[in-house]
């Protein structure tokens, strides 16, 4: 069997994990802030030190889905903002008179330390394949990709939180090996958070559904 053509997410990617991103997670406050805003968050994770990711790219170039995630989700913002601030704020300078969007913005800087103190600092940020590559264990082979790259870093526990009406990435995130810890409201969306607490039974396929 060949291996899935997974590579590490990088800046190139960045403007297609936007509109994925976008196209993919509608009810997402992030995607709500735009596509250019999107790619600066995407060419800053890569950069930073506790953020990393992979992309499914095709031999012809085509990038058919991305998987973003982070060791600490709140450093991962403080060292965005110290890598990239300047780019990433430019995209946000039209909400400057937005009171209602500056508002979700600082919740969304207050969200990792908010939502409980026992969950685990990891993060899945981000997945989204294609609409017309779903189905097809390219979301899968994306998430052990991420799994695998946490464990290499010494994590053992990682979390994820997801709309609870978005049916298919629930079901998706049970079939990685998640298990729902907390339901948890954000921007006033009911929200399901999802945990692994132990990473190596998952990837040794011992703890899958
Ligand atoms: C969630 C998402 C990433 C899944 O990617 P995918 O490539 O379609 O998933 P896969 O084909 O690798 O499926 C992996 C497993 O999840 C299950 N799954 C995937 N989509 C499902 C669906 N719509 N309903 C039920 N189960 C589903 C599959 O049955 C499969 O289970 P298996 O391992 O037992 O065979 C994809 O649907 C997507 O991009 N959605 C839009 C973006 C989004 O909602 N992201 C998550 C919010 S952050």
């Amino acid at each position: 069997m060949t291996a899935p053509p997974i590579v590490p997410l990088n800046e190139e990617h960045a403007v297609v994990a936007a509109k994925l991103h976008q196209n993919g997670i509608e009810t997402g406050f992030l995607s709500s802030l735009g596509q250019s805003f999107l790619k600066q968050l995407y060419i800053a994770i890569p950069l930073c030190d506790c953020g990393f990711g992979y992309a499914w790219q095709e031999p012809d170039g085509e990038i058919l889905g991305f998987i973003a995630c982070a060791e600490s989700t709140g450093r991962l913002y403080k060292q965005a903002l110290r890598r990239r601030g300047i780019w990433m704020a430019m995209p946000l300078m039209r909400y400057l008179l937005h009171p209602s969007v500056l508002r979700r913005m600082w919740h969304t800087w207050r969200y990792p330390s908010q939502v409980g103190e026992d969950l685990p600092a990891a993060e899945v940020l981000s997945i989204a394949v294609s609409s017309e590559a779903r189905g097809k264990g390219v979301g899968k082979a994306l998430m052990q990709a991420a799994l695998a790259e946490f464990a290499q870093r010494g994590i053992n526990k990682v979390k994820v939180a997801v709309w609870e009406g978005n049916e298919a990435a629930n079901s998706f995130y049970k079939r990685c090996g998640f298990e729902l810890a907390l339901p948890h409201k954000h921007h006033g969306l009911p929200m399901n958070i999802y945990t692994i607490i132990e990473l190596a039974d998952v990837l040794l396929g011992t703890k899958t559904r």
